[in-house]
């Protein structure tokens, strides 16, 4: 049997499509390789969210020429965001690479799939499933993002906004739980926006209404939320949905006004800041994880202790921080000098760290001794593991069988990053 090698970087999307491919590949007579070096095709599913990203994808490229040169052979794919419209002149740049095809454009693997001579069997856009289901499976609902926020290439990469209809997203959740999934995580770069481009207009709160009803499913959840799309209405679904987890991503990027509108991310610190109360009043156990950028173009070291400062007083669970990276093509590229020095970004950056691991440390704290209900997704270094419905990460120890199953376990260690039960 031919073998097939995946490697995934970038953001969940990526990673359920890289397993979507995987799938197919199976289907097609292919089996996972163990590592790179005994496999007959090596897929990259790429991102180029910043440079950094970029640079490892630049340095995979490098480095499969040369394993390549050892192995005629082999088939090198790619997907992923680092395909452009420009097609032609990433093959004239990358010789070696057979294929490049853009996230989710099937069609073009299928075809190079015929064009190999694989007897293509299956539509790769509704594959059967089976036992190989993960107990927390991953479920793109939206591809692409309209926002245009002025540092971001993902909408240039990934399109316009669209969504996959309703009954075919409960179709494939049914499926999922009809093989041993317990919970989804909806997927897209704005989950708010959902909908909007449907003929008939479902918006989130529909779709998690009708995923609810799907038995034997015991929790939802879903990412990424827009702030500027977060309506009352969702907020009130969220909160009288059993299974819908009280977890809510909730990018905020900066704390100040004049960068947010430069970012154009539609909002300003105060409605971020209400609307969070809004959350909170309405389901009062609420996890909240954000997105923040330091170092974008012209921040002030006033405007960084702005963005600090509403670290401090909302308190979220999980910050995920990043400096900003100029991207090609992009607004802030174009009207901006990347003009915060390396070295300046990496101190703020090292300081938005070194606030919430305190701040992550302080309300992780205060689950000791609490009970709490943990889905479990798997078993490491004899720990099961698995995450409470705030989205924490919980370890504890048991003789039994507890894979895909709810449990309730009781905290005796906690730290910034995960518990022990
Ligand atoms: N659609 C989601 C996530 C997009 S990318 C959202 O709107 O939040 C994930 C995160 O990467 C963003 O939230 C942002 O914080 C970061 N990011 C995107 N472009 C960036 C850039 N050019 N430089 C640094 N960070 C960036
Ligand atoms: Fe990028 Fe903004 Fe779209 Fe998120 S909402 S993907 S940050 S353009
Ligand atoms: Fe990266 Fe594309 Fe996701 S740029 S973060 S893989 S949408």
């Amino acid at each position: 049997m031919p073998k097939y090698y995946i490697w995934t970087i970038g953001c969940q999307m990526n990673k359920a499509e890289s397993q979507h491919v995987a799938k197919y590949l199976e289907f097609l007579g292919y089996e996972a390789a163990i590592g790179l070096h005994v496999a007959d095709l090596v897929m990259l599913n790429t991102c180029v969210v910043r440079q950094s990203a970029e640079g490892k994808v630049l340095g995979m490229l490098g480095y499969l020429k040369g394993v390549k040169r050892d192995k005629p052979d082999l088939s090198v794919i790619v997907t992923g965001c680092f395909v452009d419209s420009d097609v032609e002149r990433l093959k004239n740049n990358f010789p070696h690479v057979e294929l490049f095809f853009k996230p989710g454009d099937y069609e073009g693997l299928l075809s190079w799939a015929i064009k190999q001579g694989i007897d293509v069997p299956h539509d790769i856009t509704s594959l059967p499933l089976d036992k190989s289901v993960a107990v927390s499976a991953l479920v793109p609902i939206i591809q692409g993002c309209n926002n245009f926020c002025s540092y971001c290439i993902v909408p240039y990469r990934r399109g316009r906004e669209k969504s996959r209809p309703v009954e075919e997203v409960v179709c494939e959740v049914t499926e999922l739980v009809r093989w041993g999934t317990r919970e989804v995580i909806l997927l897209g770069q704005n989950v708010n926006s959902y909908g909007q481009d449907l003929p008939a207009r479902p918006d989130l709160s529909n779709l998690l209404a009708e995923i609810d009803d799907v038995d034997g499913l015991d929790r939802i959840r879903f990412l990424t939320s827009h702030p500027k799309d977060m309506s009352q209405q969702l907020i009130k679904t969220i909160a009288s949905l059993d299974k819908v987890c009280e977890h809510i991503n909730l990018p905020l990027q900066v704390g100040d006004d004049d960068l947010l509108k430069a970012m154009r991310r539609g909002y300003t610190v105060e409605q971020y800041r209400q609307l969070v109360g809004s959350i909170r009043t309405n389901i009062p156990d609420v996890a909240l994880s954000t997105d923040i950028i330091v170092g974008f173009p012209n921040e002030s070291e006033k405007q960084f202790d702005r963005t600090l400062a509403i670290l401090e007083d909302i308190r979220f669970d999980t910050v995920h921080v990043a400096a900003y990276s100029p991207r090609s093509g992009t607004i802030a590229s174009r009207e901006y000098e990347d003009n915060v020095s390396p070295n300046i970004k990496k101190e703020r950056l090292n300081r938005v760290e070194a606030a919430q691991t305190k701040i992550a440390g302080d309300i992780n704290s205060q689950l000791r001794s609490k009970i709490v209900e943990v889905l479990v997704e798997g078993s490491k270094e004899g720990k099961w593991y698995g995450r409470t419905r705030s989205n924490k990460l919980a370890f504890f120890k048991s003789s039994n069988d507890c894979l895909g199953r709810l449990i309730d376990v009781t905290i005796t260690k906690t730290s910034p990053w995960a518990l022990q039960a």
